[in-house]
């Protein structure tokens, strides 16, 4: 129906808000040139310091958290429904000609939203493998893979589980240049590299 349909924009609309690049015009620079070129916190924080990392982790996630919320009244397949229509719109941001991040701060907020322990496992994973290798690109990836698993094995709703599928397929996949680059040997770290 319509407020279901007007829902599924809106959040695509709050997705495609694009903080990473607000946050470095905010400071004269275009963080499509810098660092890995990625509209994204890891690379906010990569190239604009660590405030102003953790303000586009923050809204990013918060964003599509809020999409989802406004979906939850609606039932849980609405809520993932609006969850991957923020995501979408962060990768595929309207604003910045179809381009955006590799939507994990988005696919986080959503995560939060509708499994709390299970975005908290992932985090976890997420931390722990950032601190070892210092590549957030290893953290997202291994974030993913236990996504989906952890939806399954705890028994959650089919719909979170299919959602928990696509999504996890969908971020390995926008992580495709970070792969090449960490079997090249040459991702970025999440520092910057002070020469
Ligand atoms: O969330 C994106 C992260 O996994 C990789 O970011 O900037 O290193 O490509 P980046």
């Amino acid at each position: 129906d319509w407020s279901s349909l007007g829902l599924i924009l809106l959040s695509f609309f709050l997705g495609s808000i694009p903080f990473a690049y607000l946050a470095g015009k905010a400071k004269g620079i275009d963080i499509r040139k810098h660092g890995s070129g990625n509209i994204g916190a890891t690379n906010a924080f990569r190239v604009l310091g660590a405030t102003m990392g953790a303000a586009v982790l923050l809204l990013d996630a918060g964003k599509a958290a809020l999409a989802t919320w406004l979906g939850q009244p609606y039932g849980g397949t609405m809520a993932v429904f609006a969850g991957l229509a923020a995501i979408l719109g962060h990768t595929f941001s309207p604003f910045m000609k179809f381009k955006g991040g590799k939507g994990v701060a988005s696919a986080a907020g959503v995560v939060l939203t509708i499994a709390p322990l299970i975005a908290l496992i992932c985090l976890v994973a997420f931390a722990l493998a950032v601190y070892l290798t210092s590549y957030v690109s290893v953290g997202s990836i291994l974030a993913a893979v236990l996504l989906p698993l952890l939806m399954y094995f705890l028994g959650k709703p089919v719909a979170y589980q299919v959602f928990a599928l696509a999504v996890s397929l969908f971020v390995i996949y926008r992580h495709r240049s970070n792969i090449k680059r960490l079997m090249e040997g040459t991702e970025n770290p999440i520092r910057r590299k002070t020469t």
